[in-house]
């Protein structure tokens, strides 16, 4: 068999009290995207520094290329880049000055990095900033030029740590295409992302993570086919009226509905045909609705559906089968 890109088995990290990671397995194959999905404190960040031997786990262990993370770190850092969660490159420098400096530290000859520094620019689309302090760029080309360094030595692996958080939707797309040449190119990349349509554009295999656990695991088509392609929501004026509605939408939708406030989710497979649906059936018993939105399922909505919980929530230790799940 092909040695896996990443492996990792049985990764278990901890904060004082807080497992930040517990017990997290996953194969990333070369070649291809994986993606870690999850809201803020999921424990992403925790699996990408133990992944790329900034941390030491509790237990588990994880070998990228075959080299193990604890045993060989040298060996593993050689083979990977990273591209954190804040650009780690230098305020003061220029951008050709950091994408230098990276090349020194790792150990590049000098005309390499002449050559690498002045094509990643070129790729990154930073050839006309490339003389200007870093202070004085934007966040969408910061976080160009943090991603142009973690190439300089061209490594196999790369991990982006919610790689597009905060850039606006332009950027963000930018950002995306510049991923997917790298994987065309035959890199492996493990990314995480708070996003669930990142992940769909993005990721080969998906992990859905909360409280350092994968909670679910697949395709990003698999995860989006259990989650219904599309997402509606009935907004009602009130808490009786709301819970009226999630009665009688019951039976529409691929899943339960869920309440949340007086608004109910409904996850459905053909959005236009449901819609209908759901308004004959609301209109049969009298009910009318303040509002009613049409969307694309987002991290929330994946949170919903298998915890019950909204993503946000779903720190605060709640049971998993929320007694709002599932009422019809
Ligand atoms: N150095 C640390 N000391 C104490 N607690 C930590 C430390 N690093 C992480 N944690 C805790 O571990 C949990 C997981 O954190 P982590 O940074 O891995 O989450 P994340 O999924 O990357 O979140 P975000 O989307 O906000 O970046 C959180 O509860 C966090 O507070
Ligand atoms: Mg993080």
């Amino acid at each position: 068999m092909e040695t896996a890109a990443i492996v990792a088995s049985g990764l278990v990290k901890r904060f004082g009290d807080v497992p930040a990671l517990d017990g997290i397995d996953l194969t990333v194959p070369p070649g291809t995207v994986f993606g870690l999905l999850g809201p803020n404190g999921a424990g992403k960040t925790t699996a990408v520094r133990i992944l790329t031997t900034i941390l030491r786990p509790d237990a588990g262990e994880a070998r990228v290329f075959g080299h193990d993370v604890m045993a060989d770190p040298e060996a593993v850092r050689n083979s990977i880049g990273l591209a954190g969660q804040y650009a780690a490159v230098d305020e003061n420098l220029t951008g050709t000055e950091n994408l230098r400096m990276v090349g020194r530290l790792t150990h590049l000859p000098k005309a390499l990095i002449t050559e690498r520094s002045r094509d990643l620019l070129e790729r990154f689309d930073l050839v006309e900033a490339a003389n200007r302090p870093v202070r004085t760029y934007s966040g969408g080309m910061r976080r160009r030029l943090d991603l142009a360094a973690s190439l300089m030595h061209r490594p196999p692996v790369l991990f982006l740590d919610e790689p597009t958080t905060g850039l606006d939707p332009r950027s963000r797309s930018e950002l995306w295409a510049v991923i997917e040449d790298l994987v065309a190119d035959g890199t492996t990349v493990l990314l995480t992302t708070q996003y669930l349509e990142e992940a769909d554009r993005l990721a080969d295999q998906l992990a859905v993570v909360d409280h350092g656990r994968i909670i679910a695991q697949g395709t990003p088509a698999e995860l989006k086919a259990s989650l219904g392609s599309t997402v509606i929501e009935i907004g009602m004026p009130g808490e009786g009226s709301a819970l009226m509605a999630l009665q009688a939408l019951g039976r529409v939708g691929i899943q339960p509905p869920v309440l949340e406030g007086t608004t109910v989710h409904l996850t459905v497979s053909d959005g236009p045909s449901a819609l209908l649906e759901v308004l004959r059936a609301l209109d049969a018993e009298g009910i009318a609705p303040s509002g009613v939105t049409l969307r694309e399922p987002s991290l929330d909505d994946v949170f919903l559906s298998l915890t019950g919980q909204p993503a946000d929530a779903s720190s605060g230790g709640e049971p998993a089968d929320s007694p709002l799940r599932g009422v019809a």
